[in-house]
């Protein structure tokens, strides 16, 4: 009988959002936070899978996960399992127990936390370490559990951040060729803080996809493969409305992540806080993925005196993140957030 134990941690996004799936750049880095997985083989070829936080069970044969309620959670342990089969990993009967501490739906990535913690599990549960695997081709499969079991068209953002996270590190990823550059986070007294919003999202059903679909249109009517592409064209602005506010978008947040890495190394946190801001600007009246409830949570973290503040994730609720000069008192609801390592086995429980 085998028990291992896995963690996927959450991420946040420094900045360079919505620009993943536009073959863009991103800076985000792992989060101590995240979705523990204990499994312990079982014979028989049924997995029998329990969210304890939820109190919800989900059971069925490893061989051939059922698309039909596969809703939710439940999508991620069903597509994973499908989805590892499908890549030729073994995949055998288990329990599992899993378990979180960062909110579904609050824009830290619980989904990207559960489904490598989940694909480290079974791998682990096979005598694989999770340290061999190709950890780009990892992050493909969960971004595809996500994809076609899930229903969210969501990039690789996030399966990165928590397959690649580096104590004291943010990446930044180029998502056209998926290199990753670990940027040392050295903020001295600064502090990166995420203040909850309240409002769930479900990308699967929020504005998100729709904003993929646009991003497709605007390429199409460009010809161009990807939105890295569209400062090329000749006149991104000629797009109608509100295509060209969406191509804006990107084009001007992915030069704000390399702007935010030569911050970092000027260790110009003013400027990375104004960088922030104009990512939360951008991202609100270009992109239109902010909702009532975040804005009065970048409102409270600007009223507690924060040098930046940006709306973090897919949008349409979820978290927003704040940088504050050190002497600034974050709002009390804001949790500090450091880089973390990435997703692993931990010793068997
Ligand atoms: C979600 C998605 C990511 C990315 C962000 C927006 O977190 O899962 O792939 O698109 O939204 O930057």
């Amino acid at each position: 009988m085998t028990t291992v134990r896995a963690f996927g941690p959450g991420r946040v996004n420094l900045i360079g959002e919505h620009t993943d799936y536009n073959d863009g750049l991103c800076l985000p880095f792992a989060i101590a936070r995240g979705v523990t997985v204990e499994a312990r083989s079982l014979a028989g070829g049924r997995v029998e899978a329990r969210a304890a936080d939820l109190g919800e069970d989900d059971a069925f044969a490893a061989g051939d996960p059922p698309r039909a309620g596969a809703d939710g959670w439940r999508g991620f342990v069903r597509g994973t399992v499908a989805e590892l089969r499908a890549a030729g990993f073994e995949v055998e009967g288990a329990t599992l127990r899993i378990t979180g501490d960062v909110p579904r739906g609050g824009g830290l990535s619980s989904s990207a936390a559960m489904s490598t913690a989940l694909a480290l599990a079974f791998m682990g549960l096979a005598g694989g370490r999770g340290e061999d695997v190709d950890r780009r081709a990892l992050a493909r499969l969960c971004s595809r559990v996500e994809n076609d079991w899930v229903g969210a068209q969501t990039g690789l953002l996030d399966q990165l951040a928590a397959l690649f996270g580096r104590v004291g590190h943010a990446l930044r990823l180029d998502c056209r060729d998926l290199s990753i550059e670990p940027v040392a986070l050295e903020l001295g007294d600064w502090t990166v803080a995420v203040v909850d919003s309240g409002e769930r999202h479900a990308h699967a059903s929020s504005g998100y996809n729709e904003r993929r679909t646009e991003c497709a249109r605007a390429c199409a009517e460009l010809g161009v493969q990807s939105l890295r592409d569209a400062g090329a064209a000749d006149d991104p602005g000629r797009l109608p409305a509100p295509l060209d506010r969406r191509v804006r978008h990107v084009l001007s947040e992915n030069a704000r992540v390399d702007a935010a890495v030569d911050a970092l190394r000027a260790g110009d946190m003013a400027a990375l806080g104004a960088l922030l801001d104009a990512s939360h600007a951008s991202l609100r009246d270009d992109y239109e993925v902010s909702v009532p409830a975040v804005e009065a949570a970048i409102a409270r973290c600007k009223a507690a005196g924060a040098a930046g503040a940006r709306i973090v994730g897919g949008g349409f609720g979820g978290s927003v993140l704040a940088l504050f000069a050190p002497g600034a008192t974050p709002p009390p609801d804001a949790v500090v957030v450091e880089p973390g390592p990435a997703a692993r086995l931990l010793d068997a429980g």
